[in-house]
């Protein structure tokens, strides 16, 4: 077979996981090749009962013989190295946001548009955004059976969305504002104020904040942006209508998301049911909670409600793991594809 798998950002957050499913799915392969930034170049990383030594990606030839390249450092690593990765003679499936909308390369969620991936003409595989992700699979089901048009999304986004860094921000907070109970139901201001924050746009322990990612265009982030230029490419809907809103919440992991969907035909909520239930990957489950769900694979689908006015729109609440589904778990599954299909 002789298959080698190298992970780009092998010692962070997202790689930590990548190693660990591609070890816990038994990922077929022969060799595998760690490779961060020089700074970690040289420490030895366990790896199922192997050790292996970090190498830094500036290293020349660090590609050579690679079959399939998973990468999760930053898009600006991905814009300078995919291409090289891609030249030695892999195929690179990407975390970061570099190549997501570009028309040469699929962005796919495994279970919602697997046929993609034979449309690759770059040898390059995008992973959507892990808001985009978790929404994607509810929004697939429905779409099979009533026909979607229109999609406004309010996401709780997960602290650790910012990496972690973003946790180790709320984390901090946590101790001096516990200690102020009066100030926080008396003058908030003046509480939020007592802790620093620079990753997130304000004050997130014990508050919620209506901001997330860089501004883009009419007011809305680039993150709002991403859930709707995304949303159409993954589902091939170039006219959905995508209104959409990030949040940023006090939880460590996993994001939520509440959806009001408009569709073509009316919709029957167990129909609805039925579909979401028979779908890969979703599991329906009456009220989900983004600490119920941290660490697991599935996207979770609740609060499953008629529209109080519209009958051809359907609200409903989704919860994933932003690291697992989101991130690595998907990225992993790209690669089985790749396989499946012949191309790795
Ligand atoms: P390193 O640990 O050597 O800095 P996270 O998103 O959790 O911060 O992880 C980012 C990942 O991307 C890490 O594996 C990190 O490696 C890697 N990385 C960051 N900057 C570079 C770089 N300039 N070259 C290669 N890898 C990088």
């Amino acid at each position: 077979m002789g298959r080698t798998v190298a992970i780009v950002g092998a010692t962070g957050a997202v790689g930590q996981d990548l190693r660990r499913l591609l070890l816990r799915r038994n990922f077929p392969y022969d060799d595998v090749r760690l490779i961060a930034s020089e700074r970690s170049a040289g420490r030895r990383l366990q790896f199922g009962d192997r050790e292996v030594t970090v190498q830094a990606l500036s290293e020349p030839d660090v590609f050579e013989g690679v079959d399939v390249a998973l990468f999760s450092a930053g898009g600006s690593r991905s814009r300078e190295y995919a291409p090289q990765a891609v030249k030695a003679g892999a195929i690179v499936v990407d975390n970061s946001s570099a190549f997501r909308m570009d028309a040469d390369v699929p962005l796919v969620v495994t279970e919602v548009n697997p046929q993609a991936v034979d449309e690759m003409r770059r040898a390059i595989i995008a992973n959507p955004n892990c808001t985009t992700m978790a929404s994607m699979l509810p929004c697939k089901a429905l779409h099979d059976e009533f026909g979607l048009v229109d999609m406004v999304a309010t996401s709780f986004q997960a602290a650790g969305g910012a990496g972690q860094q973003g946790i180790d921000e709320l984390l901090a907070q946590m101790p001096t504002l516990l200690a102020e109970p009066e100030l926080l139901r008396r003058d908030g201001a003046a509480a939020a104020k007592l802790v620093e924050h620079r990753v997130h746009a304000a004050t997130l322990a014990f508050n919620v904040v209506p901001w997330l990612g860089s501004p883009a265009q009419h007011g809305y982030s680039d993150e709002e942006m991403k859930l709707r230029d995304e949303s159409r490419k993954i589902l091939g809907l170039p006219d959905l209508r995508v209104s959409p809103t990030c949040v940023r919440v006090p939880v460590l992991a996993g994001h939520a998301i509440q959806i009001r969907a408009t569709f073509t035909r009316a919709v029957d909520v167990d129909r609805a049911i039925a579909a979401l239930g028979a779908f890969d990957g979703l599991e329906v489950c009456d009220r989900p909670t983004p600490l119920e769900w941290a660490g697991r694979d599935e996207v979770a689908v609740g609060r499953i409600r008629a529209d109080l006015v519209d009958p051809h729109a359907l609200n409903f609440f989704v919860v994933g793991d932003n690291l697992l589904k989101g991130a690595a778990l998907n990225t992993v599954q790209i690669a089985e594809l790749l396989i499946d299909r012949g191309l790795v």
